[in-house]
């Protein structure tokens, strides 16, 4: 992974959360709690306090908004925090959901100690430009202070009906293509780690971004494809997942997030992770 272009304080932020395997490869396994700024008490966020707390020390960093990380999380852990700071959308405004602005400055994410912010970037929407914007200026407050910048592939309600596999579908959407040119444009305007969705014909995706790619987990499914998804990201070369429901929604949140990182940080197959996932739940690792 490429850290020689950035300063000694983004460099020493981005070691804090991407943990070298034996091959010296850098990857991370964030945790994503950030949904109830748009979602509200969705299913395993309803009180963190009792769902996320015990999880949290497992992940390499998290990614709550403020509301969560102030009255939800114990500030005793010394997880690294990637705070969200875009919003201003809600999901009863399906419509309106890429209309995203700078909630939370850059100056509040410092004094809660957070080592970077998370901008979400609607690409092909209402609002493209001013959520790029948003990035943008995200991006040079953020510089001043040596705080990394995750921007997010977000998909909004009309996008998210023409991936595939997704809502009603179109097999004439070329997510591959879609999703390199959103996180290209993404590290262009400032993003220090690209965060998208994995799909078909990844390493294209890969070819075209020279940042840390992370990948977002999208709505629950089987825990076994969730770790299929997460094998064949990593081996399609990203750095690792920002995971939220197919954690917090697993049947067993703590030992879901250890089989992810069997296989983001030590090179598990699906299966294996799966057999490492299910001992875990019995108590007979
Ligand atoms: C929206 C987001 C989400 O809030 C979240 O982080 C996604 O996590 P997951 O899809 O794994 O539940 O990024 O754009």
């Amino acid at each position: 992974m490429n850290f020689g272009a950035l300063g000694w304080g983004k460099t020493n932020r981005l070691a804090q959360m991407f943990k070298p395997n034996q091959d010296g490869e850098y990857h991370t396994v964030m945790l994503a709690v950030d949904h109830p700024y748009f979602y509200g008490p969705t299913e395993g966020l309803i009180d963190p306090r009792k769902t996320i707390r015990p999880i949290v020390p497992y992940a390499d960093a998290i990614s709550p908004a403020k509301g969560t990380l102030e009255y939800c999380l114990d500030p005793f852990v010394t997880t690294p925090v990637i705070l969200r700071v875009t919003g201003g959308n809600s999901l009863t405004r399906r419509d309106e959901l890429s209309n995203e602005h700078i909630i939370t400055s850059v100056d509040e994410a410092v004094r809660l100690n957070a080592i970077g912010v998370s901008v979400s970037v609607y690409i092909d929407s209402d609002h493209q430009t001013q959520t790029i914007k948003n990035l943008g200026t995200l991006a040079n407050q953020a510089s001043k202070y040596g705080l990394l910048v995750l921007g997010i592939t977000a998909v909004g309600a009309t996008l998210e009906q023409r991936i595939k596999g997704e809502g009603a579908g179109d097999d004439t959407f070329d997510a591959a293509r879609y999703f390199a040119h959103a996180g290209r444009i993404i590290q262009e305007n400032g993003a220090d780690i690209v965060k998208t969705y994995y799909c078909d014909n990844f390493e294209q995706v890969r070819e075209g971004i020279q940042v840390p790619i992370v990948i977002a987990g999208g709505k629950k499914i089987p825990e076994q494809e969730a770790l299929e998804f997460t094998y064949n990201a990593i081996s399609a070369g990203a750095n690792g997942v920002d995971m939220g429901r197919n954690i917090f929604q697993a049947e067993a949140p703590a030992e879901m997030i250890q089989a992810v990182k069997s296989i983001v940080h030590e090179g598990k197959t699906p299966d294996e992770a799966m057999v490492i996932y299910d001992e875990l739940k019995q108590g007979t690792p």
